[in-house]
């Protein structure tokens, strides 16, 4: 597909989200969308798609303009969108999840369930997903419902596949297989438009990119002309100090804060650490090492079947968030956002739910210790918002996570656990996220980050744990970290190296 965006903008109320922009791609391109949150990247994709009018602009496509997008014309043109938040229906099997809306069902074919579901399976399969097609969405965790979503724009043949933070749950074995599928339809001419926060992922699959800055449009390129440093420099705007926060040094004491032992679940056996006050540790690891099993028990989302876990009050009763959060430990999920948000409520509702379920023992609510709140974490995080009386929804997607995550933060916890924090947030705001933590440990918190991404496990960890085979396979400090290294534990490879 060759596809022209001219002259684009849209208001939604006084606000401006899109300033006369304007976008172009290539048959078989994969072209990297790059902004801060709140740029306008969605919101351009919503046009493209046909969910939202422009208030002007044009769009033309293999060289006809499309007057008034639809999103029925969108998908006549087989465009396919992959969405940033998921909207699988819980109730639905996954493969009627993945056929809704879609041609078969519109052609008016009597549908047979059985070649539905063959087909479904088909794809996922493709994607080596390991997702049963027959089974009720509700049964998925988060990052197989990221890959339904991919999986649905898999299902039909499509010209261009717009893929708006299609990895933020996804590890990175799942993300190397969505790149490999990308190059494999890529090469047979399929157009992607490739939204994402994680730079690597940008360099490593686009071969041009479109930088925005509040809405308007900064500058377009190919990829092998820029490297990361500048393309975070265009993102954002201005020089982009990467200043190393691990070298302000460590705050760690021998004050033992959280020390888990022989900790049993059912992919990960006997895994005990130790993590003391004043201390940030970064707890990383490949698909199937068990780590994200040990995170979800940590969570009490996944069973312990032994061991134990103490903190300075004493056994950690994981069955009660309520409990866990009393004993002054502050937990922060995963996909905040599927689990955290209520979208009608607006921003500052939001925010209150989250804090209130966790710690508020008062029936009342003081409302200038909340609007207080709200100005402190929005300077912080950087968060763009109009008004917090807005619907949370109004927020970009990377907005809506700061809310969440800044809240979180707030609560005032002797360990923070918290499960890939910088999700979604702009490469600017993660720097704001980072010194968040620094300082949480600067005040005697013990921090535990789950990550996968090596920038961010160098920004944080004062050491890094890396699981493989279901136990800790390496404790790396700070000053010995390196992504080979990393890379090598993960594997497994030091095991089957044999000592010299
Ligand atoms: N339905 C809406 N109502 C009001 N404002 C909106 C709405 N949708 C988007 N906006 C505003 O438009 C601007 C652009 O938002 P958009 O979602 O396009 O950003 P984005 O570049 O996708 O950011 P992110 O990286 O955080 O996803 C933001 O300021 C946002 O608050
Ligand atoms: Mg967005």
């Amino acid at each position: 597909m060759t596809l022209e965006m001219r002259n684009i903008s849209k208001s939604f109320g006084a606000a401006r989200a899109l300033k006369n922009v304007p976008f172009d791609l290539g048959p078989g391109e994969v072209h990297g969308l790059l902004g801060e949150n709140g740029a306008g990247k969605t919101t351009l994709m919503n046009i493209l798609a046909g969910a939202l009018q422009p208030d002007s602009g044009s769009i033309t496509i293999n060289g006809k303009e499309v007057r008034g997008m639809t999103p029925r014309k969108a998908n006549e043109y087989k465009i396919r969108f992959i969405h940033q938040e998921l909207n699988l229906c819980n109730d639905l099997a996954v493969y009627q999840n993945m056929f809704l809306g879609g041609e078969y069902a519109k052609a008016g074919l009597i549908v047979q369930k059985k070649d539905e579901i063959a087909k479904a399976q088909e794809v996922l399969d493709f994607m080596r997903a390991g997702i049963n097609a027959a089974v009720p969405a509700a049964a998925l965790d988060t990052a197989q419902k990221q890959l339904v979503e991919i999986a649905r724009a898999l299902l039909f043949e499509s010209e261009l596949i717009i893929m708006d933070e299609p990895t933020t749950a996804l590890n990175n074995q799942e993300i190397e297989n969505l790149f490999a599928i990308i190059r494999r339809l890529k090469s047979e001419g399929v157009s992607f438009i490739y939204i994402s926060h994680k730079m690597p992922e940008i360099f490593a699959i686009a071969e041009r990119y479109t930088v925005f800055r509040d809405g308007t449009f900064i500058q377009s390129g190919f990829i092998k002309d820029i490297d990361e440093r500048t393309a975070a420099e265009l993102l954002v705007g201005k020089k982009f100090v990467t200043e190393n926060l691990k070298a302000a040094g460590s705050h760690k004491t021998n004050d033992a804060a959280f020390s888990v032992r022989n900790l049993r679940g059912a992919t990960f056996n006997d895994v005990s650490l130790t993590v003391h006050a004043g201390e940030i540790i970064v707890i990383t690891g490949l698909q199937g090492s068990g780590k994200d099993e040990f995170a979800q028990a940590l969570f009490g989302a996944s069973p312990v079947l032994s061991g134990e876990i103490e903190t300075k009050n004493g056994r950690l009763n994981l069955s009660s968030i309520k409990k866990v959060m009393k004993s002054g430990v502050a937990m922060i999920p995963r996909n905040r956002k599927e689990r955290g948000i209520i979208p009608h409520l607006s921003i500052r509702n939001n925010i209150s739910l989250a804090y209130f379920t966790a710690l508020h023992n008062s029936l009342f609510i003081s409302n200038k210790e909340e609007i207080n709140r709200w100005t402190r974490n929005k300077q912080k995080l950087e968060i763009k918002a109009d008004s917090e009386n807005n619907a949370i929804t109004s927020l970009s997607g990377g907005n809506q996570q700061k809310v969440i995550l800044g809240r979180w933060l707030e609560i005032n916890a002797d360990v923070y656990i918290l499960d890939n924090p910088t999700q979604g947030i702009d490469i600017g705001a993660k720097y704001a996220v980072y010194k968040l933590l620094h300082e949480l440990a600067a005040r005697g918190k013990a921090v535990i980050v789950f990550s996968n991404e090596f920038p961010e496990i160098q920004q944080l960890a004062g050491r890094c744990l890396v699981f493989y085979k279901g136990k800790i396979n390496a404790d790396i400090q700070y000053k010995d970290l390196s992504e080979v290294l990393i890379m090598q534990y993960s594997t497994g490879l030091n095991a089957e190296v044999p000592d010299v």
